[in-house]
């Protein structure tokens, strides 16, 4: 299984959240992480976020799990125009059927990160993907929490992190939340040898944007003839 993880870092903290989520995949059976950092050397003139061989190395993947800092309460603005250019496979729905997860980190416990993984989560709707949360219960409900238990954040949609504004990308996220990363990773390698197990029998039946406006244009009986 190829598990890609693509995010967006400015300073390093969402990165290393993204390598523990790495750690997690590879250490499933017969799983592998490909680590995709999205830069600002991948915009164009036009401003827009552009490269071929990374919209490659997605369409091959079993599974993708986006990421990003939350900036001033949503997605770091240099994902945001990667995510726009999905538009592209969106039109013959290419990653149709793919797991999808997304994560995101922040300075504040809370710092609107919902935000972020609702406007992630939202997007792999519209790729047709099917969306794995965090399965893990909450760290942070008792009198004796402590920075390293297990979802410290209390985060099912995807995996919030916390990197405290004096923490270094070595330092922070706090050890609880890099241990949720791993597990996360884990999950999500779990649940795409689930899904994939199946696929033979059940594969992506994609219909692109293009054929379903001509079955509207024929009418409701066109759809009856096709299974998917
Ligand atoms: C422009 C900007 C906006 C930010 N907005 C938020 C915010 O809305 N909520 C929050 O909790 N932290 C916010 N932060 C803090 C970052 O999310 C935090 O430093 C995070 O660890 C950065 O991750 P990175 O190193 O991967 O870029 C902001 C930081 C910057 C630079």
């Amino acid at each position: 299984m190829n598990i890609a993880i693509v995010y967006s870092s400015g300073h390093g903290h969402t990165r290393t959240v993204a390598e523990h989520i790495k750690l997690g995949v590879d250490a499933f059976p017969e799983a592998a992480a490909d680590l995709i950092e999205i830069t600002i050397k991948q915009i164009g003139e036009d401003g827009r976020w552009k490269d071929d061989a990374i919209l490659n190395r997605l369409s091959a993947a079993d599974a993708i799990v986006f990421g990003a800092p939350t900036y001033m309460g949503s997605a770091h603005g240099l994902f945001k125009l990667f995510l726009e250019t999905g538009f592209t496979p969106w039109l013959n729905q290419d990653w149709k059927d793919k797991i999808a997860a997304g994560f995101t980190n922040s300075a504040s416990r809370s710092g609107d990160k919902l935000v972020s993984l609702q406007q992630i989560a939202a997007f792999a709707a519209q790729m047709g993907m099917i969306w794995v949360g965090v399965g893990d219960a909450p760290g942070g409900n008792y009198v004796a929490t402590r920075p390293t238990d297990v979802n410290l954040s209390g985060s099912w949609l995807g995996l919030m992190t916390q990197s405290y504004g004096d923490g270094t990308a070595e330092t922070a996220p706090h050890p609880g939340d890099l241990l949720t990363s791993q597990r996360f990773g884990r999950r999500i390698a779990r649940t795409t040898a689930r899904w994939t197990l199946g696929a033979t029998a059940f594969p992506a039946l994609p219909v692109s944007e293009s054929e379903s406006r001509r079955r509207n244009i024929a009418g409701p009986a066109e759809w009856d003839r096709f299974d998917d």
